[in-house]
């Protein structure tokens, strides 16, 4: 945690105010009752029984918690279900006519789709048919690398129909990105599309996917849908003998109906890679019974959902975001959720607002890096809006700062909704740490205290809980059923990643194990918590997480290049900025040429989110006497901060060459 940050949050933790929930929205809420956080401490594990009674089981569970093998943790073991089930049949007779998908295509005007639960129903069936038929069986993983069309959730609840995991990797990663994560998962399928569009232009997608198939060391078979009307003429690919069309197969199935596959509680629903500290993404396992429940449970609670609201959460389904936020919670409670194609400020700054406006969507889900791009357009942009269907807002994925915080509160809720600050992570399924909308009081910049049933603290490196308002590490002292399994095929890493910091391993009690996100937090003096930022070597650019080492190996990769350090800046919009410092070869500075082949191998080891917004040439980096790169330095360089202690170094002056390189 680099100094920076924690004077950032004392300026923050200063002008903390509090905001109790607006009546209007108490008297309707799923929770009023603050009750609730007694009520669920003093019946754990058995509390989140409340959760799993959301869920439809083919076979009850036998027990809520199995803790006997710690951190191997299972949850309603002996239970059986289907998701595929639960997100969509269980609702075909009271909803089968409403909306189940509201899709909002680009360009704007030609292609919008309902998919009402009857139609999301019928086609999800179809393509389980086929998948069935081009030989995906139960366990496979079936990698899916699409955009925000209505095949990507189709395709996900189709895999979960024939109980096969899907593992989707975001749609702006690189080829490389794509053939990384299915050699790791042994995926031998995908299902992938032709293009998309961009700000009214059309990209070609197909060909990013072909070259990622090409890295990828076994047979696969691949289905392409269909999303510009291009597959044999706009971008000239066609289709090669393991590639089917979509629409093709789906016709060919056009009326079959595929029996869910009973699930047990324990059985992988999907995978989700993520960036850890090492430049090997991790393989998250979510599993069907636990993961449902608890985004079944945090929709209702924590977003405040109904079936009939229309929910709107403008995330890409490529993040655990998406997953548990635009699918799998809001269907499991048979509500209508939408789907964005484009981006926020195409064709104008009011799209968001004119979609809320339209659709009378009653939730709000967003990152704040998003709220301050918002803020920066600037209020004129919402004035020829109406936008009191809402009810709710929520962000997700970064620190929020209070003045965007009020911004969102006043502007877009127009003070008449609460704000839901939630704190989780890919590993966690779900949301941790954050108000109960109709219960707690708000105070802007802290996402709230753990939800009930959730034993979050902030603890010294000892494991010791801190002082309120000091700075220390998040951990969370008992499982929880959204929460990873393992990480795939790598029940070591899993351990040494997440418990061992904090945990006796060698022990079996549970009570020993902490599990540690790597999460720098404070708490206040009423158990909320503010979340300060990551404390290992991921940033956060723009609410999206990024390995340091993934980007460093990418700027290593290029010819001419000998080492490199990233870290993250300081950015008005983004959060973070990926900050890169480069050592040539030659050691001489490097020049326009170097610096575009550096942003284009980021770009091809992981995707345009990951493209540096300064390279730094310089001839050394700060190093420890033991050879470590001093990267808090960098960040302080980046920052424009003053430098911290300089007086462990091998090369104290180094730092300065660096600063006087930046401001050249
Ligand atoms: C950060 C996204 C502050 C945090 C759901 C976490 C947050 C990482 C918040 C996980 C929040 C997420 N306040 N920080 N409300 N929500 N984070 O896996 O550092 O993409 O560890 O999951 O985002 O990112 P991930």
């Amino acid at each position: 945690m680099s100094n920076s940050d924690e004077t950032g949050l004392e300026a923050r933790l200063e002008e903390q105010d509090a905001f109790e929930p607006p009546e209007s929205f108490v008297e309707q809420a799923n929770v009023s009752d603050s009750s609730i956080y007694e009520a669920f401490d003093e019946n754990w594990p058995q509390c989140w029984e409340q959760a799993a009674d959301l869920l439809d089981w083919s076979e009850e569970y036998e027990e809520t918690l199995d803790d006997s093998n710690p951190p191997f943790y299972e949850w309603f073991t002996g239970g059986s279900l289907n998701a595929s089930h639960n997100c969509l049949d269980r609702h075909l007779e009271e909803r089968g006519d409403e909306a189940a998908i509201e899709w909002v295509g680009e360009p704007p005007e030609e292609d919008n789709l309902t998919y009402t639960y009857e139609d999301l129903h019928a086609e999800v069936n179809e393509f389980a048919a086929a998948l069935r038929d081009i030989g995906v069986e139960e366990d496979d993983v079936v990698t899916m690398y699409m955009p925000m069309i209505p095949e990507l959730p189709i395709a996900m609840l189709a895999c979960a129909r024939i109980g096969a995991p899907h593992s989707v990797v975001f749609a702006g990663f690189s080829a490389d990105a794509l053939a990384t994560r299915m050699n790791a998962a042994d995926s031998h399928f995908l299902v992938t599309c032709d293009g998309y569009y961009r700000r009214g232009d059309a990209l070609d997608h197909l060909e990013k996917a072909n070259e990622g198939l090409d890295g990828v060391e076994h047979e696969t078979e691949t289905v392409v849908v269909d999303r510009l009307g291009a597959n044999d003429d706009g971008f000239g690919h066609g289709l090669s003998d393991s590639q089917r069309d979509y629409d093709e197969l789906v016709a060919e199935h056009a009326g079959a109906t595929v029996d869910p596959v009973e699930r047990d509680a324990e059985d992988m629903l999907f995978l989700m890679y993520t960036s850890g500290t090492t430049g090997e993404p991790k393989g998250v396992k979510h599993t069907t019974g636990g993961y449902l429940s608890w985004v079944s449970w945090t929709s209702q609670a924590v977003l405040d959902v109904k079936p009939d609201d229309t929910y709107f959460c403008p995330a890409d389904i490529g993040w655990i975001t998406g997953h548990s936020y635009i699918v799998y919670g809001p269907l499991a409670l048979g509500t209508t959720t939408m789907m964005y194609e484009g981006t926020p400020d195409y064709p104008e700054r009011d799209r968001m607002w004119e979609i809320v406006e339209e659709y009378e969507a009653n939730q709000f889900y967003t990152a704040p890096t998003a709220i301050r791009a918002f803020m920066k357009w600037g209020a004129e942009h919402l004035e020829d809006h109406d936008l009191s269907s809402l009810r709710l807002l929520g962000t997700v994925g970064e620190p929020i700062n209070p003045k965007a915080w009020k911004w969102y509160y006043k502007h877009i809720g127009d003070e008449n909704c609460p704000i839901v600050d939630t704190w989780w992570q890919t590993e966690t399924g779900g949301m941790m740490v954050t108000g109960l909308p109709g219960v707690s009081t708000m105070k802007p910049g802290s996402a709230g205290r753990p939800l009930p049933g959730v034993d979050a603290n902030v603890v010294d490196p000892s494991g010791e809980q801190v002082e309120p308002g000091r700075a220390g590490y998040l951990t969370i002292d008992k499982p929880w059923p959204g929460m990873l399994r393992t990480l795939y095929r790598n029940d070591e890493r899993f351990i040494d990643e997440y418990w061992a910091e904090y945990s006796d391993t060698d022990s079996d009690d549970p009570e020993d194990w902490v599990y540690f996100p790597e999460d720098g937090a404070k708490i206040d003096d009423d158990g909320y918590i503010t979340v300060l930022g990551r404390v290992d070597d991921v940033l956060n650019v723009s609410g999206h997480r990024l390995g340091t080492m993934e980007i460093e190996s990418a700027i290593v990769g290029v010819e001419g290049v000998a080492e490199a350090a990233v870290v993250g800046g300081d950015h008005d919009i983004k959060g973070e900025a990926v900050y890169a410092y480069v050592i040539t070869e030659d050691g001489h500075d490097g020049d326009e040429d170097l610096r575009d082949q550096i942003v284009a191998g980021v770009e091809d080891a992981i995707g345009p989110i990951a493209r540096p917004e300064s390279i730094v040439f310089t001839p050394e980096l700060p190093k420890t006497r033991s050879g470590k790169i001093m990267r808090r330095l960098l960040e302080d360089v980046a920052n424009d901060d003053e430098l911290g202690d300089t007086s462990t170094l091998r090369n104290p002056d180094v730092v300065e060459d660096i600063r006087a390189n930046v401001q050249n």
